[in-house]
């Protein structure tokens, strides 16, 4: 079981390259089923949900051709099942993109259950309502069925703002007759994302990054070349762990605007923020203050920069309140926290923080992804040597994370087993 042992104590300081978006690039995938024509992808980012994700649509017949580490051939003519349910899809919870995807292009589509982190209850009923709303069937039998004889546009309000069903009913009211009107829609740069690569391949959807989007159904789509934006989250992440360690790092390769709700917190924990076209610097000279942090649905605070900021505010003087809106099980980590001296209560769905001077290390496991990089972050400001396990959950969403945080500066290293952990120690004693 593949581990990280790290040795707290080193500011952050550097530059860092951010990768494509993972959860822009999930749906992407499914979508480029949606076309018997290639279509190429770059930015794709190479961590374990992307190569599930194409493990997954390779399974079903798409032919799948990694030109580089970060650049994909795809082309979906071949494809001869629809239903899907095998090891592949049930690791991701965005495999239910394929509902969507294969909806729309063959009018039916079968997926395992989504999988993925647990965070809370996660239903889909609001993929369903749109799906139902377009004219399909739907069925839940462990495995869920959408099928039409025909997708009809139509006018859906989402009852609560879903980045998935917003994407999602997207994805199948682009190749639906007439027009589709998605109202409460999701905001976040991923969804534009997959606008931006669907209109590419010729669909016509209007409004997406607004809460009302507009959709025009095509006959066909067609082959594109398509980058994938920056990823958000892996960058706040660096912008996080650059503050928790008082450290200064340039995140390059990044759309400084997705990153404005993040930028603000810093700034008024005592960060100094220096954006310019394509990367944000954070520098800590002082110890951080205390704020308070509420999640929303973008351009409010992401709940995926949760369990970041909470590591960090566990540091800052004064007393802090973080509330999470979004998942009501996502603060689970806070224990694994509180082991390594952190003072945090949660109350329901309210975290109450009161910064301590420093961390002490210890061995602790990751309760899903974005947890798991908090922890490393809280980790990597300790005192002594800490473990994370369970690093699985890191890997699905960060690509080479410690490769990334060892050249800033960070002593971590990826082991196997305590006699790598013992020669590590040697190492950096
Ligand atoms: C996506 C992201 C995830 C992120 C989340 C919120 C991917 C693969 N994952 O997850 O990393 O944390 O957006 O930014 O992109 N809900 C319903 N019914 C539904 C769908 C959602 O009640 O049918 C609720 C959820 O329980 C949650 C809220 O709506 O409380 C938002 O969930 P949603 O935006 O759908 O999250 P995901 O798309 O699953």
């Amino acid at each position: 079981m593949e581990k990280y042992i790290i040795k707290g104590g080193n500011p952050l300081v550097g530059e860092v390259e951010i990768g494509g978006a993972k959860n822009a690039a999930l749906a992407i995938l499914a979508a480029a089923t949606m076309t018997d024509e290639t279509v190429y992808i770059d930015n794709m980012p190479d961590a374990s949900d992307t190569n599930a994700m194409l493990q997954a649509i390779e399974s079903i017949g798409a032919y799948v051709e990694r030109t580089g580490r970060h650049s994909v051939k795809i082309n979906a003519s071949q494809i001869r099942s629809y239903t899907i349910e095998n090891d592949y899809i049930k690791k991701i919870r965005a495999g239910y993109y394929l509902l969507g995807a294969l909806l729309g292009k063959y009018k039916s589509a079968g997926v395992a259950l989504p999988g993925g982190c647990h965070i809370g209850l996660r239903p889909i009923d609001q993929h369903i309502k749109g799906f139902t709303a377009l004219g399909a069937k739907v069925s839940i039998q462990g495995i869920i069925y959408a099928e039409a004889e025909q997708l009809v546009g139509n006018h859906i309000y989402l009852d609560v703002v879903s980045v998935g069903a917003t994407i999602n009913i997207m994805m199948a009211a682009c190749m639906a007759e007439g027009k589709t009107i998605i109202e409460n829609a999701a905001k976040e740069p991923h969804v534009v994302d997959i606008a931006n690569f669907l209109n590419s391949m010729g669909a016509n959807i209007k409004g997406a990054g607004t809460d009302v989007i507009r959709i025009k159904g095509v006959e066909k789509l067609h082959g594109t070349e398509y980058t994938i934006i920056p990823d958000q989250i892996e960058a706040g992440t660096f912008m996080l762990a650059a503050a928790a360690t008082m450290g200064d790092v340039t995140v390059k390769n990044v759309i400084p605007k997705h990153l404005e709700s993040i930028s603000a917190k810093l700034v008024e924990m005592g960060c100094q923020i220096h954006e310019s076209d394509d990367e944000v610097r954070v520098v800590a000279a002082k110890r951080l203050q205390n704020t308070h942090v509420k999640t929303l649905p973008y351009p409010g605070y992401p709940t995926d920069m949760q369990p970041q900021i909470t590591v960090a505010l566990g540091l800052a003087s004064g007393i802090s309140i973080v509330t999470e809106s979004i998942f009501e099980s996502r603060f689970k980590y806070v224990d694994e926290l509180t082991r390594m001296g952190a003072n945090i209560k949660v109350e329901g769905s309210t975290a109450i923080i009161e910064g301590v001077e420093r961390y002490t290390g210890a061995t602790v496991s990751a309760p899903d992804l974005r947890a798991g990089a908090a922890l490393v972050i809280a980790a990597l400001t300790a005192e002594g040597y800490s473990t994370i396990e369970d690093i699985k959950y890191i890997q699905r969403g960060y690509e080479d994370f410690e490769v990334k945080l060892r050249e800033l500066g960070a002593q971590i290293e990826l082991v196997d087993d305590d006699r790598d952990i013992q020669k590590f120690k040697l190492k950096n004693a």
